[in-house]
């Protein structure tokens, strides 16, 4: 009776871990996420039960607590849960969520790390998130709180020379590019980049000042990652390339 939780990261099936496919392989069911890639359910054992929990237009979305109740149900049913989460389990993930409820009800629990969008998209896109001379730290946060008012950390990040790196965060570009520019940062570059590492990767470019008029470029419902700072600017394609 064991719950192994697996980063599957940002969405290319060739960017698990090894250690992913292992646990894997010995799955007896296997949850996963709408942005995990359902190529790697082939690793799954044939007989393996594969469960989808995430959310998608036209299927019943689960609530966190139908999910945590459904690990422990499946573990002792079954016996090895494998969770698989797009990115890391840990970053805006649940995951530790999902354990703690598995361990409180005696069941063992593994973690194996993913690569998450937070890094992989940016540096897919040809940007780093630190560089030296030109980015010295980055901040990654989801635009929203839990109530889903702007996240008041934003202003707290925009007010320093970090990266940022915002999750979740396209929906409210307009407000977080109008904190920039309330600091005068209106030509700081800022980049969107949607589905990360799959064929339909792609890219937006602008600065605080252009970004959201930029909206006729991406798409509404595609996960993106946007980056702010001046990492995402044209002035390093030359370090980038
Ligand atoms: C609930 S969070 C989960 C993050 C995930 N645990 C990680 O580490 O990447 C979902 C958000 O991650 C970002 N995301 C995940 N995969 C992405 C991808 N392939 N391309 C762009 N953004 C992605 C988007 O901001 C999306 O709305």
């Amino acid at each position: 009776m064991r719950l192994t939780l697996i980063g599957a990261g940002p969405g290319d099936p060739e960017l698990i871990t090894l250690k992913g496919i292992h646990a894997l392989r010995s799955a007896d069911v296997v949850l996963y996420d709408a942005l995990v890639n359902e190529a790697l359910l082939e690793y799954a054992p044939p007989v393996a039960e594969r469960v989808f929990v995430g959310k998608r237009r036209g299927s019943k979305s689960y609530e966190q607590e139908e999910i945590n109740a459904m690990i422990v149900l499946l573990a002792r049913q079954f016996g090895h849960v494998v969770r698989l989460k797009g990115g890391d389990p840990f970053v805006f993930g649940r995951g530790m969520e999902e354990m703690r409820h598995a361990q409180e009800h005696g069941i063992e629990t593994a973690y194996i790390p993913g690569i998450s969008s937070a890094i992989a998209a940016p540096g897919l896109a040809g940007i780093p998130v630190t560089l030296r001379g030109a980015s010295r730290s980055f901040w990654t946060m989801t635009a929203t709180t839990d109530t889903g008012e702007l996240n008041p950390e934003i202003a707290t990040a925009a007010a320093t020379d970090a990266t940022l790196v915002l999750l979740m965060g396209l929906s409210k570009i307009g407000e977080i590019a109008a904190i920039y520019a309330g600091l005068g940062k209106n030509d700081l570059p800022v980049a969107v980049i949607q589905d990360a590492s799959l064929p339909t990767q792609t890219v937006v470019t602008g600065c605080v000042r252009d970004i959201e008029s930029r909206a006729h470029q991406w798409h509404p419902i595609r996960p993106a990652v946007v980056v702010i700072g001046g990492v995402a600017g044209s002035e390093f394609a030359e370090l980038k390339n």
